[in-house]
């Protein structure tokens, strides 16, 4: 088997975590008074909180004080947070499920590699909080994607090197990590639209034959 291992992002690729972090920014960047649509939400995707609020606040012409920006990331991050209360492992496709069932009984080992803080909450929430063979998420990190940091260290937690590591993306900055990474990456989703990836997936199920 060419890979050893399976990198996956959580948010917009294991779950649809698209929403919530949308309706939350919406609402900081109402009270901002700033613009705030899909074009700019496209590039929120995989990078850090606090590197969202800078690009949100890009249009506004006033500069915020680290105070201010701090209340912001804080009341974003608890906006979200009542949002993820929704989830239950129902939201977990039938079809993310077997498909990692499968890679898992066949020897592939799984890892979370995600620039969210939240991700271990979530996990919990999907009834995958035990599931992976390694975590790697906003926690550990000092640079979000692009940079490859997480996926290093998820590589790393794994013992598997990065060669034979192949991430799972959703977002551009999260298919620019990878390949910063030297690692192969598979597009999903929202993902496949920039065709910069090694591998397109139509549906998450695409992944058995490319990896087994
Ligand atoms: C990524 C999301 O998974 O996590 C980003 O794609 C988000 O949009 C980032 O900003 C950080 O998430 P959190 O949960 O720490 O605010
Ligand atoms: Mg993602």
């Amino acid at each position: 088997m060419r890979y050893k291992a399976v990198i996956f992002d959580l948010d917009g690729v294991i779950c649809n975590t698209d929403r919530f972090h949308y309706c939350s920014w919406q609402q900081i960047a109402d009270k901002i008074g700033v613009c705030f649509d899909e074009k700019i939400n496209d590039r929120l995707r995989g990078v850090s909180r606090r590197d969202c609020l800078d690009i949100i606040l890009e249009s506004h012409p006033l500069q915020l004080s680290e105070t201010e920006k701090q209340c912001y990331l804080n009341e974003k991050n608890e906006l979200y947070i009542d949002l993820l209360e929704q989830m239950s492992p129902a939201d977990l496709s039938e079809e993310v499920k077997s498909t990692m069932d499968r890679l898992k009984s066949q020897g592939i080992l799984l890892a979370i590699g995600s620039s969210s803080k939240n991700a271990r909450s979530i996990l919990k929430q999907l009834g995958l909080e035990n599931y992976f063979d390694a975590v790697s998420d906003g926690t550990n990190i000092t640079h979000s994607k692009p940079d490859p940091e997480v996926f290093l260290k998820a590589s790393e937690y794994l013992g598997v090197e990065p060669a034979l590591c192949l991430v799972v993306e959703d977002a551009l900055s999260g298919i620019q990590a990878a390949r910063a990474a030297n690692m192969d990456c598979a597009a999903y989703g929202n993902g496949t639209k920039y065709n910069l990836a090694d591998y397109n997936l139509q549906h998450f199920s695409d992944l058995l034959t490319i990896v087994l």
